[in-house]
């Protein structure tokens, strides 16, 4: 384990397999274990191949799992592939402590690609719910960038998630402070205008080191301190992208979330101004997931979290990374692999390909002692044939 991160509802820690790909595993706080992460699992099957939806292909650990009745802590923990890149927290911090900022066509395509992204959960009606820092990957050469966090997705005709999201500090509608949640097909509207709109802010240096935990805005319209800093921004977004500026000053005066824009017209605008940049960089898709192996590499480097905090958190001991490996991925010792309540159909699987072992190729196993066995046996007959045929 080379990274360990505490967020608000889990720990997540970096694990690697033995080809040295890298996983995410994530062990929910025990308010944040409940039944309903089966059937959002379940249900994220049919965004996995979305782009910027990698997270989504996922497996769960069943409370029926003999693991997670011995070490309870790792009822409903995920394992997911490890998304490459940077937080746009990480990003954030960079810029208030460092003076990172991008250079124009960096955020332009970032920029894009982002609204990208949530236009293509828009389309089917989805949303993520939770558009923030933390749960932005953001890769600043190839300019992927990828969601996290997806278990409170809205996704029509699906039950809502125990705890529904009202939107980050800095990405959420003033609404949100009145308790309106993001549980709806305009979910996201306000939380990825805000977003995109830092992403191009990101390219002036005198407004990236004004940048925050909680982003440029930190706060929305109805605050003294959101007014103001959404004036120091307005001349700059009208000048670089005079098209999305327009349309996020709808969303930043939006009176509701589905009175902002959608998210296809503020794409409009980065799109029309990127012209042939995005045409040379189109939104990269992941390769399909390989066969991998699997192995949980052990180290006690703890990263900090995308919130700020994670002195020393509790983690999975080695037995319980061990027990959750026999559990995840040996079939024989496992109850059964995930299944739906209603159809049971199996629903959290990788690949057949993927179908790890825990032990390394070539490992002796009681197959390969049998066929050694065989060999000898057979090898000593001959010999001793050869020996009864030289002496007649
Ligand atoms: N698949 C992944 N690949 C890479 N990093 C990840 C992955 N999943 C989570 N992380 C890291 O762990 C952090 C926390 O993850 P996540 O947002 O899923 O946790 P959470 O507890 O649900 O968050 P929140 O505080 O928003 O409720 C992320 O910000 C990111 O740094
Ligand atoms: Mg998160």
């Amino acid at each position: 384990m080379a990274f360990c991160a505490e967020a608000g509802k889990a720990h997540v820690y970096q694990l690697r397999s033995f080809k040295g790909e890298l996983f995410a595993f994530k062990v929910f706080k025990q308010k944040f274990r409940t039944p309903n992460l089966v059937s959002a699992t379940q249900n994220l099957r049919k965004f996995e191949h979305f782009p910027g939806l990698r997270a989504a292909k996922r497996q769960i650990v069943l409370p029926s799992d003999p693991t997670s009745r011995t070490y309870r802590n790792l009822e409903y923990a995920v394992l997911m592939h490890w998304i490459k890149g940077r937080t746009w927290f990480d990003v954030l911090g960079d810029a208030r402590k460092n003076g990172l900022s991008i250079d124009l066509s960096t955020a332009i395509l970032l920029c894009n690609n982002l609204l990208t992204v949530i236009e293509g959960l828009e389309r089917d009606n989805i949303a993520h719910t939770d558009i923030s820092p933390g749960n932005v990957i953001v890769d600043l050469n190839t300019h992927n960038v990828e969601l996290l966090d997806l278990e409170d997705m809205y996704i029509p005709g699906t039950e809502p998630p125990p705890f529904l999201n009202i939107g980050s500090t800095g990405y959420r509608h003033y609404t949100g402070d009145q308790g309106v949640t993001c549980w709806r097909p305009e979910g996201d509207r306000y939380a990825a205008g805000v977003l995109a709109a830092e992403i191009l802010i990101l390219s002036d240096p005198s407004l990236a080191n004004s940048m925050t935990d909680e982003g440029f805005f930190t706060t929305h319209c109805k605050n003294h301190q959101g007014a103001l800093r959404y004036n120091q921004a307005e001349r700059l977004l009208k000048r670089i992208a005079p098209g999305f500026a327009s349309v996020f000053d709808r969303t930043w005066r939006a009176a509701s979330l589905q009175e902002c824009p959608r998210i296809l017209d503020l794409r409009e605008g980065v799109r029309e101004l990127a012209g042939r940049l995005i045409e040379s960089h189109p939104l990269r898709r992941q390769p399909p997931n390989p066969p991998v192996r699997w192995e949980p590499l052990y180290g006690d480097k703890t990263v900090k979290s995308p919130r700020g905090y994670a002195p020393a958190p509790p983690r999975p001991t080695r037995d319980e990374t061990l027990a959750a490996w026999e559990a995840l991925f040996n079939p024989s010792q496992t109850s059964q692999p995930v299944r739906s309540s209603s159809s049971g159909k199996p629903i959290a699987q990788w690949g057949e390909s993927a179908t790890p072992s825990r032990k390394p190729q070539g490992g002796g196993g009681s197959d390969s002692y049998a066929g050694w066995i065989a060999f000898i046996v057979i090898a000593a007959i001959l010999l001793l044939i050869l020996i009864i045929a030289s002496l007649e």
